[in-house]
């Protein structure tokens, strides 16, 4: 079966990663998908810049728009950002009858509910797994492995950048700006870092995990926000002197009276202070970690990279693998482990 192709939309530090990995992996990757994955067409407004990164083999233009347009492309990825061109392209991209893969989730926090019905009206995917805690497949845990659940809570450090700027001004006793700094050089923050340090980014995360949890429309416009810039270093040492460390925790939490009709899903981002023999208060720099409590399951823990170039790539090709095997794969390579050859690797004995 020839390779599925994938245009990119956006190749900056997510994109380049997506393309490193691919190209690492390529051999498991195109067993576990049943079928090659190959990005054949990028579009960047820099063009110079994306043709260093991609090399021979894949073609560049400026235009998003003649990427949508090729027939052969099957699978778009938007990694643009933000609520603008990156609405029009991916509305676009699924009128085109193409699935999308985003990471975009203020994109998906705010217009989900308008992308998610056009999809469902064109019958293709929009997977994001990419868009919520890096390289945490927590959106997979919520859609699948607790999907028998009834989630109780879950309560997450989902901002890799004021998690970091949190952790080093209380170990080094460092000044806000100049952490802030330090986590743009890194790439953990976003191209306008006032989503991170307000809670904004937190909270569009927290959005699209209540939406998975609860089944819950996507709904930002009810999300309480409030971010990191009231703290002071003198805060943070108190809490400490208390035994607790302060976190920027995203809350999802079903109310006691959610199922009598009367109420509904508490969706909250805020500065919490947590006891620091927590394992969620260890959860150190650009690090993330969501703990999700559903009714059977109990207590779940999830942790990883939640910023940076291969981690979030991680996510992203975990999607196009997923749409690769479940919609277009021979069906044999919808169970994982048949795409591997029998003989070749075995578990050795000690
Ligand atoms: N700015 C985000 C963060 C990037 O710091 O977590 C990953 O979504």
């Amino acid at each position: 079966m020839k390779p599925i192709q994938v245009g990119l939309l956006g190749i900056g530090t997510v994109g380049s990663g997506t393309f490193a990995v691919l190209k690492r992996n390529q051999e498991e990757i195109r067993r576990r998908a049943g079928r090659g994955i190959e990005i054949t067409m990028v579009a960047d407004l820099n063009v110079e810049r994306a043709r260093e990164i991609v090399g021979e083999g894949t073609q560049v233009v400026a235009d998003a728009r003649a990427v949508i347009a090729n027939p052969d492309i099957d699978i778009v990825i938007e990694l643009i950002g933000g609520y603008g061109i990156a609405k029009a392209l991916v509305l676009e991209a699924i009128a085109a009858g193409k699935h999308v893969v985003t990471a975009n989730k203020a994109l998906l926090a705010v217009h989900g509910t308008e992308i998610f019905a056009a999809a469902r009206e064109k019958g293709v995917m929009v997977a994001f797994e990419a868009a919520v805690a890096g390289g945490i497949p927590i959106i997979k845990a919520l859609r699948e492995g607790l999907t028998a659940n009834q989630v109780q809570w879950l309560a997450g450090i989902i901002n890799g950048t004021t998690n970091f700027i949190l952790s080093e001004m209380r170990d080094k006793g460092l000044d806000f700006a100049v952490v802030l700094k330090e986590a743009q050089r890194l790439g953990y923050a976003e191209a306008d870092p006032t989503f991170d340090i307000e809670g904004v980014d937190a909270a569009h995360k927290a959005t699209l995990m209540s939406a998975l949890a609860f089944g819950i429309p996507v709904q930002f416009d009810k999300a309480h926000v409030e971010g990191i810039t009231q703290l002071s270093a003198t805060d943070i040492r108190y809490a400490e002197q208390l035994g607790y460390r302060i976190k920027l925790l995203g809350i999802a939490k079903r109310r006691d009276d959610a199922n009598e009709g009367k109420g509904g899903i508490e969706l909250r981002v805020h500065p919490t202070l947590v006891p620091s023999k927590r394992l969620i208060a260890n959860v150190e720099g650009a690090m993330n970690a969501v703990m999700v409590q559903g009714d059977a399951v109990g207590t779940t823990l999830y942790y990883g990279k939640g910023a940076g170039s291969e981690p979030t790539a991680s996510a992203v090709i975990a999607d196009l693998v997923d749409i690769t095997r479940l919609h277009t794969a021979d069906p044999d390579h919808r169970v994982p482990h048949l795409a591997f050859q029998p003989d070749e690797l075995h578990a050795t004995p000690i």
